[in-house]
């Protein structure tokens, strides 16, 4: 990489994904690895971030890395668990806070006219999270800000340029925290910010390039972002030399596998469309409980790729869309909050195609950067700004079990909510939104006839990652047309509900 590099020690704050964020969002590379695993090659990084943690440095067991070859040495800054840890551990004193220290403080500068907070003003709001507080300053330590409640709220290590801060300046609540870290990291430890989405494509395009030479190349194509995005690095890469499989499950959206497979072909990609839907459903017959669907959905999917793969003479590689938060879980320090989301995708039996090598293209990148990326490449803001959704699809909308005529009735319905939020303005407004049906029936009356009808669920939330979700306030007009709209289009519908459950305690999908 022709970059600069930062490194974040991960003491395993929950703040810690958006330390790296905040700091790629400078344009400026990041990397989180665990405090228990410190790179050995530690020449590639130009400054070291020490992050939070849920532990404190007073306990027993607190995490107590080797700072050799980083403290001193590189341009270091200590958020929160890390000033402690540089406090405790170093000649001063971490106690128990008997003072309020959680949420909005403002800063008060002790030694004015440090670049550190250059164009921050006095007063700034900060964000702070801690039970434990710095009762005296390490060895070296000079005090540069308090707040009202925290006395030791900001300090550096004179001889050093090691700086620490109690408070948290990747969360959005810290007014000026994206300017201390740019302070920081541009200004004290001389980082280049020049990591743009339009080189990063440069550079994995030529990587890919190095890497695959003339091999051939498998990716399944599932109509989201990553894989999208995936496709079209690997594409300027090696071109025809890639082969796409998109798989047609039966259980998409309406319309969505012709639509997404022109534009697939629009973009130039080498791409198989494969009609398995019959085969999906067959293998769902009669199954109601959620996880037996998934593990069916998963088992077919896994045949009928592997089936595709084979008819590729001598490809050597298959490429997946994982991209950084799924490698961040897997080596955390102190497990993923995320590990339920990842059990998923569990699907069980090595197939063929595994014993592929694999290639990662995006394994880098978090999920609004794979968007830039996408945009740099030109692709369509249609195909990136689309929904999550999830690769079981409809099968898990449709409680209980499943036939063509329930799909049937939940693709029309999911269509008429989708399109209306699209045409009402409200669609980038929402993270995911879909339609859910139920497995009851209720009485309703149509013209002079009684009716005895399916029921269907409505579900808007908004989100950053999945983990957590809230509903959204759609406007009562919007849900009085869509209700409508669904129950005059969609023979077999006669009841609509609006699904107003945050997560938790609900689950975005109800199944
Ligand atoms: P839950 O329902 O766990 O969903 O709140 C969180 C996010 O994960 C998606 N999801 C899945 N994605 N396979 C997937 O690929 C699945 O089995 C699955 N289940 C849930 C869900 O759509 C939401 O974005």
């Amino acid at each position: 990489m022709q970059h600069d590099k930062i490194l974040i020690l991960d003491f395993g704050s929950q703040y810690t994904q958006l330390i790296a964020r905040r700091v790629r969002e400078l344009n400026i590379y990041s990397e989180i690895h665990p405090f228990n695993k410190i790179p050995t090659e530690l020449s590639e990084y130009k400054a070291v971030i020490l992050s939070g943690s849920p532990m404190s440095v007073r306990s027993e067991d607190a995490f107590h890395p080797d700072l050799k070859g980083l403290r001193g040495e590189k341009p270091m800054l200590a958020v929160c668990y890390g000033a402690q840890y540089l406090a405790h551990f170093s000649g001063g004193e971490v106690a128990e806070s008997n003072t309020r220290e959680y949420g909005r403080a403002n800063l008060s500068y002790v030694k004015e006219g440090e670049t550190f907070f250059k164009g921050i003003t006095e007063g700034s709001q900060v964000w702070m999270s801690h039970s434990d507080t710095i009762k005296t300053l390490p060895t070296n330590g000079q005090l540069l800000a308090s707040t009202h409640d925290v006395k030791n709220a900001a300090f550096k290590i004179e001889g050093e340029t090691t700086y620490a801060i109690q408070f948290h300046p990747e969360v959005y609540h810290s007014t000026d925290g994206k300017q201390l870290l740019e302070n920081f990291l541009v200004d004290i430890a001389n980082v280049n910010p020049d990591w743009t989405p339009d080189s990063f494509v440069e550079e994995t395009v030529d990587g890919l390039k190095a890497q695959l030479g003339d091999d051939k190349v498998v990716l399944g194509l599932s109509g989201g972002v990553d894989s999208s995005v995936a496709a079209m690095l690997l594409h300027k890469a090696i071109g025809e030399n890639l082969y796409c499989i998109f798989v047609n499950n039966g259980l998409l959206r309406k319309d969505e596998f012709s639509q997404v497979l022109e534009q697939y072909k629009g973009m130039g990609l080498n791409v198989k469309g494969v009609d398995a839907s019959k085969r999906f459903l067959d293998a769902l017959a009669g199954l109601s409980d959620p996880e037996l669907k998934r593990k069916a959905i998963g088992r077919v999917f896994i045949e009928v790729f592997d089936d595709e793969a084979n008819q590729i003479e001598n490809v050597k590689w298959l490429a997946q869309g994982t991209i950084y938060p799924d490698v961040i879980e897997s080596v955390s320090a102190t497990g993923g909050p995320s590990a339920t989301i990842k059990s998923h995708h569990n699907v069980g039996g090595l197939p063929d195609f595994m014993k592929l090598k694999i290639v990662e293209p995006l394994k880098a990148l978090f999920k609004d950067e794979v968007r830039r990326v996408g945009a740099s490449m030109g692709m369509e803001q249609q195909l990136l700004g689309r929904h999550p959704f999830p690769g079981p699809g409809l099968a898990i909308r449709i409680l209980g079990d499943i036939t063509s005529e329930k799909v049937r009735i939940l693709q029309e319905v999911d269509a008429v909510f989708i399109n209306g939020l699209k045409d009402a303005g409200l669609y980038d407004k929402v993270w995911q939104a879909g339609a859910i049906l139920l497995p009851v029936n209720s009485v309703g009356v149509m013209g002079d006839e009684r009716t005895y009808e399916k029921c269907v669920a409505l579900r808007a939330v908004e989100s950053t990652d999945g983990m957590t979700a809230d509903w959204v306030n759609l406007p009562y007009e919007f849900l009085q047309k869509t209700s409508n709209d669904i129950i005059n289009k969609v023979k077999g519908v006669n009841r609509v509900v609006y699904d107003i459950s945050s997560k938790p305690p609900a689950t975005i999908e109800w199944e």
